[in-house]
């Protein structure tokens, strides 16, 4: 049964996530390899795991956010001189799919002080992978600004799909929400583009597949356990 379900979840039915325009992976620079290594090197400290993950965040949150709407604005330089630069035409907020995306929040406001910053809590369920949608709180008006939804890991896509559900309901539409994600599967990419053609997704891995406990491959085990530190290591 359980492989059964793996089969079908990593069917890819000729989707190529790396030619999708929807889906912006991350170039894959000595910098950006650098801090996967350590990252998913399973002897790494959870100091270390959280240090390196930080650095994938900024990346992957600079990509996303050029994924905004801009428009020109001209600045006068210290010198006297101008400056023809852009600034976002709309208002940006974060929501977290908790737990696992709440990591990504202090780097939110790293590069947008003060963004509004909504939660969803979804758990997957550990013997069927599905997920349960148990809380949600956005900030009001969502709707009418763009929102970077925060999810480190795309493997069923399941989660994923129930969060867009919640902000679909509060009227956000697919074109004004850019998915911030670490590690995705092909066959989670394509179950979540096929329901939501407008939506961009930037993430720093496209793994190869799912294992048959829906876990990625390679992978990075349990983000939210490594990062928060309740995967039971003492390391
Ligand atoms: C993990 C992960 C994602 C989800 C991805 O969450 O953080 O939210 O699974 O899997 P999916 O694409 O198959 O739905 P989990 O429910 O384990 O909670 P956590 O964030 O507390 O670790």
């Amino acid at each position: 049964m359980r492989s059964q379900l793996s089969e079908i979840s990593n069917g890819t039915n000729g989707f190529d996530p790396r030619r999708d325009r929807r889906v912006i992976e991350l170039p894959r620079t000595a910098a950006l390899l650098d801090a996967h290594t350590r990252m998913r090197d399973h002897t790494a400290s959870r100091e270390n795991f959280v240090t390196h993950s930080r650095r994938v965040f900024r990346a992957l949150l600079e990509a996303a956010v050029c994924e905004l709407p801009f428009e020109s604005i001209d600045v006068r330089t210290p010198p006297g001189h101008t400056f023809r630069g852009v600034r976002p035409t709309c208002s940006v907020c974060a929501v977290a799919v908790v737990r696992a995306g709440e990591s990504i929040e202090s780097e939110v406001w790293s590069i947008l002080p003060g963004a509004r910053i909504g939660k969803i809590l979804i758990q997957r369920d550990r013997a069927t992978s599905q997920p349960h949608l148990y809380y949600s709180h956005l900030p009001p008006r969502i709707g009418d600004g763009h929102v970077l939804l925060l999810e480190p890991m795309l493997a069923t896509g399941g989660s994923l799909l129930t969060a867009l559900d919640v902000l679909r309901a509060a009227g956000v539409t697919d074109d004004r929400v850019v998915v911030v994600n670490v590690l995705a599967s092909p066959s989670g990419l394509r179950r979540v583009v096929e329901r939501h053609p407008d939506l961009r997704i930037v993430t720093s891995s496209i793994e190869e597949s799912l294992d048959i406990n829906n876990f990625m491959i390679p992978g990075i085990g349990d983000f939210g356990d490594r990062y928060f530190g309740t995967d039971g290591h003492p390391r």
